[in-house]
């Protein structure tokens, strides 16, 4: 049975292994849970057999006018499955007096996004390869998996 939560209590490192499929240089778990406690909103897919977080989505926010999903991501094994689906509109639920909200995403993916209601607009950004792994926030330690 899939749990969704809205928040990162009681979530471990360990609970995050297997996610940033395709990533050349991957956040390892412990910077993973950073990003969960960090994000204004988030929610997770735990699948309630194993502990196992196996989808989350995380938004960013200024509480007024807008807000920004840069993460969602399902397991592969539980793809297909209608998690990503769910995790979508939870987070749209949460989001749902906030005026703008975006997110980018590659082509393959505008489909599932113009399933749940999102339209395609124009986008542009900066990606600074050598951080793709994270900067832990100061004060916290990184054993070690800071890149750079
Ligand atoms: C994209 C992703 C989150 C979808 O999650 P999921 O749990 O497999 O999706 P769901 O099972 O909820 O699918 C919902 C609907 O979208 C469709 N869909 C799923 N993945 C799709 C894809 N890649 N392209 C087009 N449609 C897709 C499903 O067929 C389903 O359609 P239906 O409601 O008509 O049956 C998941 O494939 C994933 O994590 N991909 C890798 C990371 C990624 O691309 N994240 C997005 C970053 S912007």
């Amino acid at each position: 049975v899939i749990i969704y939560r809205e928040s990162p209590a009681g979530i471990e490192p360990r609970h995050l292994a297997g996610f940033f499929v395709g990533w050349p240089n991957p956040p390892q778990p412990d910077t993973h849970l950073q990003v969960l406690l960090h994000s204004d909103a988030i929610v997770l897919a735990v699948d309630d057999a194993t502990g196992q977080v196996v989808g989350y989505i995380t938004a960013i926010t200024d509480h007024v006018l807008a807000a920004y999903i840069p993460h969602l991501e399902v397991l592969p094994n539980y793809q297909g499955t209608g998690i990503g689906r769910a995790l979508v509109e939870r987070m749209l639920d949460k989001l749902r007096d906030i005026y703008m909200i975006d997110l980018v995403c590659d082509p393959d993916v505008e489909s599932f996004y113009e399933k749940i209601g999102f339209r395609k607009v124009g986008g542009m950004c900066v990606r600074n390869y050598d951080r793709q792994a994270g900067t832990l926030p100061p004060g916290l330690s990184g054993n070690g998996h800071q890149a750079g």
